[in-house]
């Protein structure tokens, strides 16, 4: 039987149009770090998250009175109440609350599928609770990795390969080059994860900033079954 559902595998952001399908849901990754800390805070409680692109408007919902996170370069901003480290947002003070988010990578991705037929939010620590509902759902699937500033990164080309490797098991799908390209990335990096991983410039820059242990929890699998899903300009969590 010809297979009609694709999955694929989107390198950027700024590639996005030409892999965008009217039908296709995608997944929105940036697991060092924007992706993860946004499980993480589900997991932990909020109640949305409101993504937004720009300084300036993450500025203006912070006066309004939201708690906001904003992060540049991997830095934190001052005058903001959280940066994009999952473990900031492991606090009861998220509990029950919209909180706004901007990141240098993460939140532009999210800006660019906007129009998607659904966006969701993946990250290994929700990888197996993705992959499950990906399949459920028989529709085609697009990866879109944020990257780095719109180039390429291993950690979120990596994921997209793990996923890419879980769906085609369930026999439904055609793929493309960059999907099946990744695959064969994800499975040479479980020959050695570490030392895999000194090619990310990312993760060399975090390392850098004496932030090792947000990189090894965000390469850590399963440790929530949230799923965040994109609704209007709401983050909330899939039921
Ligand atoms: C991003 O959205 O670009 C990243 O999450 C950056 C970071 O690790 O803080």
């Amino acid at each position: 039987m010809e297979k009609k559902l694709t999955v694929d595998v989107c390198l950027s952001p700024q590639m996005y149009s030409s892999h965008h399908r009217e039908d296709a849901i995608v997944v929105v990754i940036d697991v060092l770090r924007a992706t993860s800390a946004m499980c993480t805070a589900f997991h932990y409680g909020v109640d949305k998250m409101i993504p937004v692109a720009t300084i300036e408007e993450a500025t203006e919902y912070k006066k309004q009175g939201f708690m906001v996170g904003a992060e540049r370069n991997g830095i934190a901003l001052e005058g903001f109440d959280f940066g994009n480290s999952p473990f900031s947002y492991m606090t009861e003070k998220i509990k029950g609350q919209t909180i706004v988010i901007s990141t240098t990578n993460g939140t532009q991705a999210i800006e660019a599928a906007r129009d998607a037929y659904k966006v969701v939010i993946g990250a290994f620590t929700n990888i197996t609770a993705l992959c499950d509902w990906l399949v459920a759902q028989n529709r085609s699937v697009i990866m879109l990795c944020s990257g780095w500033k719109n180039r390429f990164s291993w950690e979120d080309s990596m994921f997209a390969g793990a996923v890419v490797k879980r769906l085609l098991k369930a026999g439904l799908y055609k793929t493309g080059d960059a999907a099946i390209a990744m695959s064969f990335l994800f499975d040479e990096s479980q020959k050695n994860q570490i030392k895999f991983l000194r090619n990310s410039s990312h993760a060399e820059r975090l390392a850098a900033m004496g932030l090792k242990k947000d990189i090894k929890y965000c390469f850590q699998m399963d440790l929530t079954d949230v799923i965040p899903v994109l609704e209007g300009k709401y983050l909330v969590k899939l039921v």
